[in-house]
């Protein structure tokens, strides 16, 4: 077991690829905060399957887009190793009926929650400790329907360079990963069947990415054998062509 009395908080822990990245760093022996908004449910769920493997977690709610609930969530956490930032969401709606609400509702959870989350836990992550970003490749770009999302995404990667410098010095690294399509319910609620099959048809695999596909390489860039690789993103998508 690689991540044996490491502390692990995975925003986003309850469903899709946070969970499966819950499952993952706790099978390696961490200790996991399992972070949820609305499902609490779900999340007891991933607790009780760590604690059914021998594992040890924990559930704790916050939403990551209210910056008073990310200082609460805070307020129950002394120390850390390992902080995946993977909540996030992603809307499609036709460019020209993106309003402020589309707009602030994305940036709020996938950047400035992101970012104030990475703040906060950086005061409590010990020496040698891990930041994984959730990004995606459509930082690369997308059709005007994804472009609030692909530029949420294009702002993580540009934070995980600049904040990898700033820690550097205490031996942490900072990596983003990014998914292509995944299956998960985000991704079920976004794509129509039609989709989903040309999206499969883009890997070289001809499938969809699974949660475990993810939750693989996280673990790895938790581990000690990834401590040179930091400030970059780590693409995941099955060789997308
Ligand atoms: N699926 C894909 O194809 C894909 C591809 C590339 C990148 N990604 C990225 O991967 C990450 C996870 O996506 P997913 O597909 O696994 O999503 P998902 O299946 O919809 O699961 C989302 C998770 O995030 C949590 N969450 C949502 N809003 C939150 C908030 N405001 N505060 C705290 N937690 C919140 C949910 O908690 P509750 O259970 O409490 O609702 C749930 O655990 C996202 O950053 C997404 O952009 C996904």
């Amino acid at each position: 077991m690689q991540l044996e009395n490491k502390i692990a908080l995975v925003t986003g822990g309850s469903r899709g690829i946070g969970r499966a990245i819950a499952l993952r760093l706790a099978s390696e022996g961490a200790f996991v905060w399992v972070n949820y908004t609305k499902h609490q449910e779900a999340a007891h769920e991933v607790v009780a399957q760590i604690e059914a493997a021998g594992g040890h977690a924990q559930t704790v709610h916050a939403d990551i887009s209210d910056l008073g609930q990310i200082e609460t969530l805070f307020g129950n956490i002394e120390a850390l190793d390992i902080l995946v930032n993977n909540a996030g969401y992603g809307d499609f709606v036709p460019f020209d009926k993106i309003d402020a609400a589309h707009f602030d509702g994305m940036f709020n959870l996938n950047v400035r929650g992101l970012f104030f989350t990475t703040r906060h836990a950086l005061r409590v992550i010990r020496d040698g400790g891990r930041i994984v970003n959730i990004s995606s490749i459509a930082s690369r770009g997308f059709s005007g329907e994804g472009a609030v999302y692909a530029s949420t995404k294009a702002a993580v990667n540009a934070f995980t360079t600049a904040i990898s410098k700033d820690v550097g010095a205490r031996g942490i690294t900072v990596n983003a990963v990014s998914p292509g399509p995944v299956q998960t319910e985000l991704f079920d609620v976004a794509f129509d069947d039609e989709a989903k099959k040309r999206m499969a048809s883009n890997s070289v695999f001809n499938r969809i990415g699974q949660t475990d596909d993810i939750a693989d390489i996280v673990a790895f860039l938790c581990s000690d054998g990834a401590r040179w690789i930091t400030g970059r993103e780590i693409v995941a998508d099955g060789g997308v062509i």
